[in-house]
Formats: C-alpha cells, structure tokens, sequence
C-alpha cells in the first residue's frame, strides 16, 4: 500500500513541475546560433576594448607581463594568491631549464566570511600575517628579501608591473577603502605593520599566473581561463594589435592581455531567475557572464528554479521546505555531488537535497532537480566554450597567426573546471561544435593545474629587482 501511495505522489509532482522545467530549459537553451552569436560579440567587444579604454564591456586589461618564463629562472620566489574563498601562500625554488622546479611548499588559509566585508586595512593585515606565519615556518633566506609574485585576482588596471589600481571588487569581495588604491601600496603597508621585509616584484591577474605558469612547460599556450568562483580568460596579443597602446612596444612585440571577461553580456540567453539573482546581488547588472557560468553563482540559480518549482508546481510535495528559500544554501559543489550519482534511486541526491536544504525528495522530484541542474550547467559551460572560441577566433582573423592550423593550447584552471566533469564535457564539445572537427583537432584544452601559483613565482623571478635571485 505504501509503495503504491508513494507512486501516485511521485508521478503527481512530477507533473505539476515537468512544464517549469520544459519552460527553463527553453529559456536556457544553447544551439550553435545563440553559441555562434556569443563567440562573435566576444572578438567584437575585444576589438573595441583594445582600441580604447572603455571600448567594450572587456576592460582588456595590459598585463605589463611582455616576457614570458623561459625555463632559466633561477632562486627561491614566493607567491600569494588572493582571488577567491582562499588565500594561498607558495614558496618555489626553482631550479633553471634542467632542474625546472626544484620544490614547492604551501600553505592555505580560508578567508573568513566578515573579512570580504572588512576595511581595506583588515584584509591585508590578515594576508601579511598569513605571509609572516609560513614565511617563519621556512625560515626566510638570510641576506635577500623574499620577492613576490602577487596574484591578485580582481579587475585592476595596471600601472606597470609591480603596481596596479582595483577598478572595483568581484565575486561578493565588499571590502571597503581598496577601490581607486594600489594594492601593492596597500599590501607593502600592511606588511610594514607587521615587520615583514619582503617585495613585490610581480602583481599579476589569476589568468595571468596561470597562462605564465602552462607556457613554462608548453610553448603552445596561448589563452588561459578561470572557471572557478569567479571566471576569466587572458591572451598573447600582438602588440601592433592594441591601439590603445599608442607606440609602446616591448622587444618581444607581444603581451598579455586580461580579458576580464566576467563583465561581458551580449547574447546571453537569461531567465528570470538570473535576472532576480543579479537584482539581489551587491553589484546588480555587472558580471553579468561571470554570474551565468561561474561557480559562485550556478548553485544559486538552481536553488531560485527549485524553489520557484516548489512554490508554484509543488515539487517537494504541499509545503515548501523553509531552509530552500536562504539564499546560496545550495552550492555548486552541492550540484556536482548530485550530477555524480549514479544510484538507481537516486540517493545521493536525496541526501543532498535533505543534508543541505532541509528538503524531503522521492525520485520523481529528484529527477527533475537533477534535470535543473544540468539545464544550468550546460548552459554555463556551453557558453564558456563559446567565449573560448571567440579569443581564438579573434587571434586567427586579426593577427594572421594561423592558429587554428597548428596546436593551440588553452590554458584552464579553477575548482569548476577542475570539480565537475559535466561542465568541462560541454565545454568541449561547444567547443567542437563552433570549430569543426578539423580545426577543433588542434586546439587543446588543458588542465593547468595550480599552475597560476608557480606562475606567479616564475613572473617574480622575470622582474626580479636583484637579477639572478639565487
Ligand atoms: C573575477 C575577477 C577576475 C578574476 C576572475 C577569476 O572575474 O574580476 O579578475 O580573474 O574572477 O578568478
């Protein structure tokens, strides 16, 4: 009798949900055009912000960074990391071309919650006090100041490479009294408090770290992306290439070039929970792609369609579970776990759905929670690709590279990429579909992983102020 009660309610819940779904999966759906579409605007707004500052939505940030590593580096360089949920410190010795890299240790501390809120002076009091603790624990070298290279993974606009100004914050940082400072000043300022005697030789973007660290190993790579908490991509560009650069060259004539691609927001196929999303966000109406494929954002637009499914097609049964409706209760992690199940009764989900939103599901309703996340996660990922083929399609059409006739390395890190396997196969297969099997043939997208830490160190020993730091 129980069996047969539980049937009648699963099948019941199903259909009062099943046309929200068919009405998301509408309004998230991805065919070649809509892809087509996105990789166009994107190589239109990197035109237009490289011709001039303010251009495009794509700040098209210059790096300063015009010498990428070549393997010689020699000596011991620190790198910190600052970007997203965690703070990393790195020390890396490195060892030259044969050696390469002779050793690495680290060290991780998670950034509590009131910090990303904080004063400007709290935030780096409590980086140059991490950097303190682990640069003790190695005991610093003696005589030589630790140089640094400082990742620093926000919107900045560099003034050379050792300086830059935050444009603004990203991905839930509200820290007030950094906006419109150095950030190098500001990280010297805290380490001086703290009586630290180290200096930034390098202050680099994330995507930056990580396109510097896949060169030292692969001179193929010519793009690198972040799908992480936030997301980002940057790319080798001929400097004859950059209008904005007026005359300035460098002796390699190429740079990299910092997207900030998390602002970019033509074509994208949106649904009203992004757009309720976005209103309810601390920056409402920017980052508009980072909040549609990146990690900090995707779980929060499936709990906004779960719950919508619960309230109006009662999809967890008459009551709406309390805890659905706390925003970011769902994460991304959590739509992974769950995309992984492989139970006939889908149990994981089950105990996601319970462990994290206080939700009671059978598998009918399971199956259509994990139906919205693979609606958003595709979605995510099929776009992604298409921002990757519009880079590519830019290199190819303006700098007659023929990119596309040999092997071409795109550079990806960051715990989405790196955590869910759904969103990188649909990621590689838009990336497919847009390029064709031929071209899609060359074009290899990799997993760097953690290469932006020694990326970073690497950066720091291309500008070190002391020469050879050995
Ligand atoms: C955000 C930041 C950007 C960074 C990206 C990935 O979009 O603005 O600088 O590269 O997140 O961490």
């Amino acid at each position: 009798v129980s069996r047969c009660k539980m049937s009648i309610r699963s099948s019941s819940v199903s259909m009062a949900a099943a046309p929200m779904l068919t009405k998301l999966q509408q309004d998230c759906a991805t065919p070649l055009p809509v892809l087509r579409n996105v990789a166009a605007s994107m190589s239109e707004d990197i035109r237009a912000g490289l011709a001039v500052d303010g251009g495009s939505d794509l700040k098209m940030i210059l790096s300063y960074v015009d010498s990428l590593p070549s393997g010689d580096e020699k000596g011991l360089f620190y790198a910190l990391d600052l970007g997203g949920t965690n703070f990393r410190v790195l020390r890396v010795e490195l060892g030259g071309k044969d050696k390469r890299v002779i050793a690495i240790e680290s060290d991780q501390v998670s950034i509590p919650q009131e910090l990303m809120s904080a004063t400007s002076e709290e935030l780096f009091d409590f980086i140059a006090s991490a950097l303190a603790n682990f640069a003790h624990k190695g005991g610093n070298f003696p005589g030589k100041k630790g140089e640094i290279g400082f990742t620093f993974s926000f919107p900045v606009k560099q003034t050379s490479i050792d300086s830059g100004i935050l444009i603004k914050w990203t991905k839930g940082f509200a820290v007030s009294g950094t906006a419109g400072k150095d950030v190098v000043a500001c990280l010297n300022e805290a380490m001086d408090r703290k009586g630290i005697d180290m200096r930034v030789s390098a202050l680099v973007n994330d995507t930056v770290a990580t396109l510097a660290g896949a060169r030292y190993w692969d001179d193929d790579v010519m793009v690198a992306v972040i799908l992480g908490t936030g997301t980002n991509a940057c790319y080798v560009e001929r400097m004859d290439c950059i209008p904005k650069l007026q005359g300035e060259f460098s002796p390699s004539g190429r740079t990299i070039v910092n997207l900030e691609w998390g602002a970019f927001s033509k074509g994208l196929p949106l649904t009203v929970f992004d757009r309720d999303m976005d209103a309810a966000s601390i920056n409402p109406g920017e980052q508009i792609f980072e909040k549609t494929i990146s990690g900090m954002y995707l779980g929060e637009i499936a709990r906004r369609a779960l719950l919508h499914m619960a309230e109006e097609g009662s999809l967890f049964g008459k009551s709406v579970p309390e805890k659905l409706s706390m925003p970011f209760v769902l994460g991304t992690p959590d739509l992974s776990t769950m995309q992984q199940d492989g139970t006939k009764d889908l149990h994981t989900v089950g105990s996601v759905l319970y462990n994290v939103a206080g939700v009671e599901s059978n598998l009918s309703s399971r199956k259509i929670v994990l139906e919205v996340c693979d609606t958003i996660v595709k979605r995510a990922a099929r776009l992604a690709g298409a921002g990757i083929v519009g880079i590519l399609q830019k290199i190819e059409e303006d700098t007659k590279d023929a990119i596309f006739g040999k092997r071409t390395v795109v550079a990806m890190d960051g715990g989405l990429y790196e955590r869910y396997p759904q969103y990188r196969r649909y990621l590689k297969e838009a990336v497919a579909e847009l390029l064709g099997p031929e071209t899609s043939q060359n074009i290899v997208i990799e997993h760097s992983k953690d290469g932006s830490g020694i990326g970073a160190a690497l950066l720091a020993a291309t500008n070190s102020k002391y020469g050879r730091n050995l």
